[in-house]
């Protein structure tokens, strides 16, 4: 079975270069807008035609739209129009976000069509192709889609899991909760550290091996077990000394939005509960009011 990928980017280029030395298929047309792009991609894949427009491709079985997530529809669009996938061909993307509805055109032509997400980062092509094997891959779209997709993730040794429809947004936003906003967490942690004096390296070498091991004890034991802190032992004291010295808007904000979502993890009374989620209500007039300081300093 061939393969047209249609954005031999960072993801494009690893997965046809891993599915071909898998023996799921070959490849075809390697699509990049620079045609340079095209031909580095095809050297990385080790097989292909390098092209750079939508007309004249090979007819396929697979096709990958691995083009930014704002090209996706442009180019299902225009891949209709030029009458690329046909019936019984396979066409997905791998995006988180986007599901199968935004390759609506193609699939009007008859096409089999979904997407397939994995959880990975490929920054570095080389080093993703590592990566692939034990890799979650979220799979969504036509009902004879799905155990196809399945079967592609599988032969890279991945783990897929079907999405429901509509499930895409949400999921997306779990992996960026997950994984994004774990660096976040770490620098705002960092700021208080150096605002208590610490430097920066030994904020680095205080807090880093906590969040590790905090992260292996909610895997390990879950929510309720790994919780400790002022807030698992409904210490109201010790959570106001900690507002009355954050100084940073932001941080505040973060600090009793965060605190107030730890609430219903705890076993606390119901009446702890109350008397803690009144010391972290949100301050939103005051935060309105360094926001608005912020945009118009001369006000
Ligand atoms: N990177 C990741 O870690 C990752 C992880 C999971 C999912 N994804 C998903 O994978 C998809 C691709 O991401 P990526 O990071 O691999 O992107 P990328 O490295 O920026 O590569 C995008 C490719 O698409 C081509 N392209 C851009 N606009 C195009 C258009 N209008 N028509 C045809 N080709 C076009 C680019 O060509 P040129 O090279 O000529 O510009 C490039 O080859 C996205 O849906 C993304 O959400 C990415």
């Amino acid at each position: 079975m061939l393969l047209n990928l249609i954005g031999a980017g960072r993801l494009g280029r690893t997965l046809a270069r891993a599915w071909r030395d898998a023996g799921c298929c070959e490849i075809g047309a390697v699509l990049c807008r620079d045609a340079a792009h095209a031909r580095a991609a095809v050297g990385f894949i080790g097989a292909g035609q390098p092209m750079t427009g939508l007309t004249g491709l090979p007819t396929a079985g697979l096709w990958l739209i691995a083009t930014p997530d704002n090209a996706i529809a442009q180019v299902a669009g225009a891949l209709a129009q030029a009458g690329g996938p046909c019936a019984a061909d396979l066409v997905f993307h791998a995006s988180g976000v986007l599901d199968a509805g935004v390759l609506a055109p193609l699939a009007r032509q008859g096409a089999t069509c979904g997407s397939l997400h994995p959880a990975l980062s490929f920054a570095e092509p080389q080093r993703a192709l590592g990566d692939l094997p034990g890799t979650a891959w979220a799979v969504e779209g036509d009902p004879a889609a799905l155990p196809r997709l399945e079967a592609l993730a599988l032969a890279l040794g991945g783990l897929p899991f079907r999405l429901a429809p509509g499930g895409k947004a949400a999921y997306h936003a779990a992996t960026v909760v997950a994984s994004n906003y774990l660096v976040t967490l770490n620098v705002l942690a960092q700021q208080l550290a150096v605002q208590a004096g610490l430097d920066a390296g030994t904020a680095a070498a205080v807090l880093g091996p906590l969040m590790r091991r905090t992260l292996d004890n909610v895997l390990a034991l879950g929510p309720a077990a790994a919780l400790t802190g002022p807030i698992a032992r409904g210490d109201g004291a010790t959570v106001a000394r900690h507002l009355a010295v954050i100084d940073d808007m932001r941080l505040d904000a973060a600090y009793r939005t965060l605190g107030l979502a730890t609430l219903p993890l705890t076993a606390l009374p119901a009446e702890s509960r109350e008397a803690l989620a009144g010391l972290l209500k949100l301050n939103t007039e005051a935060t309105e009011n360094t926001e608005a300081r912020r945009e118009h300093p001369q006000a």
